[in-house]
């Protein structure tokens, strides 16, 4: 695994002084943990362990040879799709799909930055379709899908995230390979009520 590439140093909230020295006494003190900062969503739109377990989420198709593209609903400035990118390292087409019209509080083109992000770490381009899930979603999926991951949480109103989810969950399952992964994130409580007929914890197709 890349260690480096999950910790990458602009996804975190530095340290201040006081959480610092706290985390030199747990150390002194043998505790075993360490306290963090809260993510801050204009920086961070993961967490380490969330990167860590998307990283493994992604390698794994290849690893088991399922057959298919890879998708990112909801992909911003590519923070994750970069991390998809890096664990797929070419051998599949990467496809992102987002509005890029939410900037939380970057205030620069977000399409822009996530291709510099790509471009910095010199990964293949990804195919990206800009729109709006509503235009975009089934129209531009890939036939076969061997991963997808969901992420379109923006603060809205949870009915009409929970629309959104259901056309993304309900599209991707049409075309989900056998065995393949489909990993949500940020879903709206309780989760039940995202589709009570497609179970989100369901078992691989088969
Ligand atoms: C929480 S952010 C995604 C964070 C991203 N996965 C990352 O790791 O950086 C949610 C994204 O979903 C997108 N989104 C939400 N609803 C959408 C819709 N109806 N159509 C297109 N994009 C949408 C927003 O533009 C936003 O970029």
């Amino acid at each position: 695994m890349n260690s480096f590439g999950i910790r990458e140093p602009r996804f975190e909230r530095p340290l201040g002084r006081k959480l610092r020295w706290i985390n030199r006494l747990l150390r002194a003190l043998k505790w075993g943990g360490e306290v963090v900062s809260t993510p801050d969503p204009a920086l961070q739109m993961s967490t380490l362990e969330q990167r860590i377990n998307l990283w493994h989420l992604a390698e794994q198709p290849l690893g088991y040879g399922v057959p298919g593209d890879y998708v990112d609903l909801g992909c911003y400035d590519g923070q994750q799709s970069t991390l998809i990118a890096r664990a797929i390292d070419g051998q599949r087409p990467l496809h992102l799909f987002d509005s890029f019209e939410t900037s939380f509080g970057l205030y620069r083109d977000v399409l822009e930055v996530l291709l510099e992000h790509f471009a910095a770490l010199s990964l293949p381009s990804p195919v990206t379709h800009k729109g709006r899930f509503e235009q975009t979603i089934p129209s531009e999926l890939p036939p076969v899908i061997a991963f997808a991951q969901i992420d379109c949480g923006v603060g809205g109103a949870p009915e009409w995230h929970r629309t959104i989810v259901r056309l993304c969950l309900s599209s991707v399952w049409e075309r989900l390979s056998k065995r393949g992964h489909r990993r949500d994130s940020g879903l709206p409580r309780p989760r039940v009520e995202v589709d009570g007929s497609l179970p989100l914890h369901q078992a691989p197709r088969g």
